[in-house]
């Protein structure tokens, strides 16, 4: 799951010890206390159910979509220069790391330096199969899974001699707001600090490039309508959770350029006026009313370098391709 902001099933099972909401009661009340605001809201991890995760898979794919290949392209090709300065016996922590391609990618080309590989997310069965895949294809490899929602606190295993590299992939941060990711960002710098002594402590962030509106609109509505059906399946998610009865073919996907907040949002068009009950709460839409399901912010180097300046990490490197889509970001802790 590439976006990752729900709490995770050992998270979930310590909560429900001590009293705090299940994780169905904390998406039922986000659920509704988005959908009663002024402009109507979802929230963005909904996306992820086993379709959603399908269908975001299919996204990567299209022509239009240019984050995935545009990062892995840069990882191929930079790979030596990224792990050059890696420490014997460094630890890499990847956030979000539903599978382990990416990461592989640094190991293999680091394979003396990175002895310890860390996938942290919040789907348990998923780095489950990715810690077995690695067991057979990296034998001498330490694997050490973490489930956990990193939008909070993570504990890490003791690192070894040579500190920590994190590393979070695939532009997620993209989907934070920006005091998500001034929070985020000095949290990991804590966490992966921890327990560290007189070695580095790196953070390689992908971020998808700031530029022109007509570059970015059609990779948020691809001709295939592939995007919009990943849109349309948060509402049957939320059938799901709420039994409301949400009915796709009532809504339209939309993708804007919202130029003053530098991202793209993504929403669902009622195209009638429609009255939908979720979990007791009449829900009344407008014709032509949205819900607002996802920003998808596009930093330029600059103002990624001034949020992570101000989290305490200092950029050291970065890398582009030669279009200026994508960017991947070296830090080290400040
Ligand atoms: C996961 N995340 C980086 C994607 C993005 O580009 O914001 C999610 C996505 N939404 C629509 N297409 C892809």
């Amino acid at each position: 799951m590439p976006d990752q902001m729900a709490v995770s099933g050992s998270q979930r099972d310590l909560d429900l010890l001590n009293g705090a909401p299940s994780q169905r009661d904390a998406d039922l009340m986000d659920i509704v206390s988005g959908l009663k605001a002024r402009q109507k809201t979802l929230p963005t991890r909904l996306f992820y159910d086993e379709a959603g995760c399908e269908l975001f898979r299919r996204i990567t794919m299209l022509p239009e979509y240019h984050v995935t290949r545009a990062e892995t392209a840069l990882l191929d090709l930079h790979r030596d220069e990224i792990t050059a300065d890696v420490a014997h016996d460094t630890s890499l922590v990847e956030y979000g790391a539903s599978d382990e391609r990416k990461g592989v990618a640094l190991i293999d080309a680091a394979p003396d330096a990175i002895t310890t590989y860390v996938p942290i997310d919040i789907a348990g069965p998923a780095l489950a199969a990715l810690a077995a895949r690695l067991e057979t294809s990296h034998p001498t490899l330490r694997v050490q899974p973490v489930e956990a929602d990193f939008t909070g606190p993570v504990s890490l295993p003791a690192a070894g001699g040579g500190g920590r590299l994190g590393f979070f992939p695939g532009s997620t941060i993209g989907n934070f707001d920006p005091p998500l990711v001034r929070r985020f960002l000095e949290q990991a710098r804590s966490d992966l600090a921890d327990g560290v002594r007189d070695a580095p402590v790196r953070f390689l962030i992908g971020t998808d490039l700031f530029r022109d509106r007509s570059e970015l609109i059609p990779a948020y509505d691809d001709a295939a309508g592939v995007t919009a059906q990943f849109n349309k399946n948060i509402l049957r998610h939320v059938n799901r959770i709420t039994g409301a009865a949400f009915d796709t073919a009532r809504f339209n996907h939309r993708a804007v350029w919202n130029q003053q907040a530098g991202r793209i949002e993504m929403h669902l068009v009622s195209t009638v006026a429609q009255v939908v009950e979720v979990a007791g709460h009449g829900v009344a839409f407008a014709r032509g009313e949205t819900i607002h399901t996802e920003s998808s912010y596009k930093h330029t180097r600059e103002g990624f370098t001034a949020l992570a300046n101000q989290a305490g990490w200092r950029a050291e490197r970065f890398w582009t391709d030669p279009d200026g889509f994508f960017g991947l970001h070296g830090l080290l802790a400040a």
